[in-house]
């Protein structure tokens, strides 16, 4: 799966066109600056990891839309919020990464995703991918995609991968599949979501008709010119397999089996964020789900496939683009 997706992203940039972006969400809104503070009366099984009652960490936030490619915003799509805090001490899962003090929260607008199973994503993909290397048109891909989903899966790709959404700021964003809490004896599972902390305006009829191509990022920066932004992040701890299973992706983990528990608030301060310097800053992030404590490890068949994954394509696009991976520290300004 990892040589096929970063085989998509060497043949797609062959012609030369730089930046080599992300072979799944590649427009950025931005990335922002934000802090991440976890709540003071935390209950104590949730006291893992990052969660120290208390704790401030300065995060990158960046907000994405789904596609491979930078497509207007009114193009229906899932829409990513991506965390990463920074300053975090502790073992790290990916030993390649051990020096750094980063944990990833990966995030898209709906609780859950359409497969179940890592061979059904790659089949899919390899057909919806076929443009790059045929002149196929995107629906003859889109109808060869869901062959290989199968009716149900291919409904649950529809509605995740159609949204259209007015400002990134004022969505909700969903983990899909689930982590682990802790480790030892006292581990749990888990999910998270992240929930704005107040609703936008509503908006005027006709108000996705003739949108500019990027407006979300328009959005954001007048939302963060004026005043801050907020979300609530909470965390959902696992029931029972039929309710709450860890390896069907597709199956919603609903607020009233699991109900949700506040664990911190992320502020996104008021803000100016679309230099060019910043902008090529978020373009050379990695967000992975297993950039990760060993207290966060990602559970599931869909999380042990993007462990591979997202290092690979991270390496196939910095390498073509000649930029260095690194981690944040939080102190970079520009
Ligand atoms: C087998 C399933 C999946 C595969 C193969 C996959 C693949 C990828 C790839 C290749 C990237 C770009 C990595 C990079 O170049 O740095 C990416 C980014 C992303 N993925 Fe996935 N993904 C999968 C499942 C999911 C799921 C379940 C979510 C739900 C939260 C998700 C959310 C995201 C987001 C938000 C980003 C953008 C991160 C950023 O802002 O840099 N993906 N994915």
């Amino acid at each position: 799966m990892a040589d096929t997706i970063a085989g998509y992203i060497n043949r797609r940039y062959s012609d030369g066109r730089r930046p080599a972006m992300r072979d799944a969400h590649a427009k950025a809104h931005g990335c922002v600056r934000a802090t991440f503070d976890v709540d003071t009366g935390l209950p104590k099984e949730l006291r893992q990891g990052v969660f120290v009652p208390g704790k401030r960490y300065q995060a990158w936030i960046r907000f994405s839309n789904g596609g491979s490619e930078v497509d207007p915003d009114k193009t229906k799509d899932a829409r990513g919020m991506a965390i990463k805090l920074t300053g975090v001490e502790g073992g790290k899962i990916l030993s390649e990464e051990k020096d750094a003090k980063t944990q990833d929260f990966v995030m898209i607008n709906h609780p859950f995703f359409f497969v179940d199973s890592p061979r059904q994503y790659l089949a899919m993909l390899k057909a919806f991918h076929k443009r790059i290397i045929s002149d196929k048109t995107n629906v003859l891909n889109a109808l060869g995609a869901a062959y290989h989903l199968g009716l149900h899966n291919a409904r649950l790709a529809l509605k995740i991968n159609r949204t259209r959404i007015a400002n990134p700021l004022y969505e909700q964003y969903w983990s899909m599949t689930p982590y682990r809490l802790g480790i030892g004896s006292g581990r749990k599972a888990i999910k998270f979501f992240a929930k704005p902390c107040s609703s936008d305006q509503p908006k005027p009829p006709g108000f996705f008709s003739r949108p500019d191509a990027d407006y979300l990022q328009q959005a954001m920066a007048g939302t963060l010119s004026s005043g801050d932004a907020c979300f609530n992040f909470y965390l959902q701890t696992f029931k029972d397999f039929e309710s709450t299973p860890i390896e069907q992706s597709t199956v919603e983990w609903k607020e009233d089996v699991a109900p949700p528990v506040l664990v911190a608030r992320i502020t996104i301060p008021a803000q100016k964020f679309d230099s060019s310097g910043q902008m090529t800053f978020c373009e050379n992030l990695s967000y992975t789900p297993w950039h990760a404590l060993l207290e966060h490890k990602p559970l599931g068949a869909v999380n042990r496939a993007r462990r591979v994954v997202y290092t690979a394509v991270s390496k196939a696009r910095h390498g073509l683009n000649g930029a260095a991976r690194s981690e944040p520290t939080g102190d970079e300004r520009f």
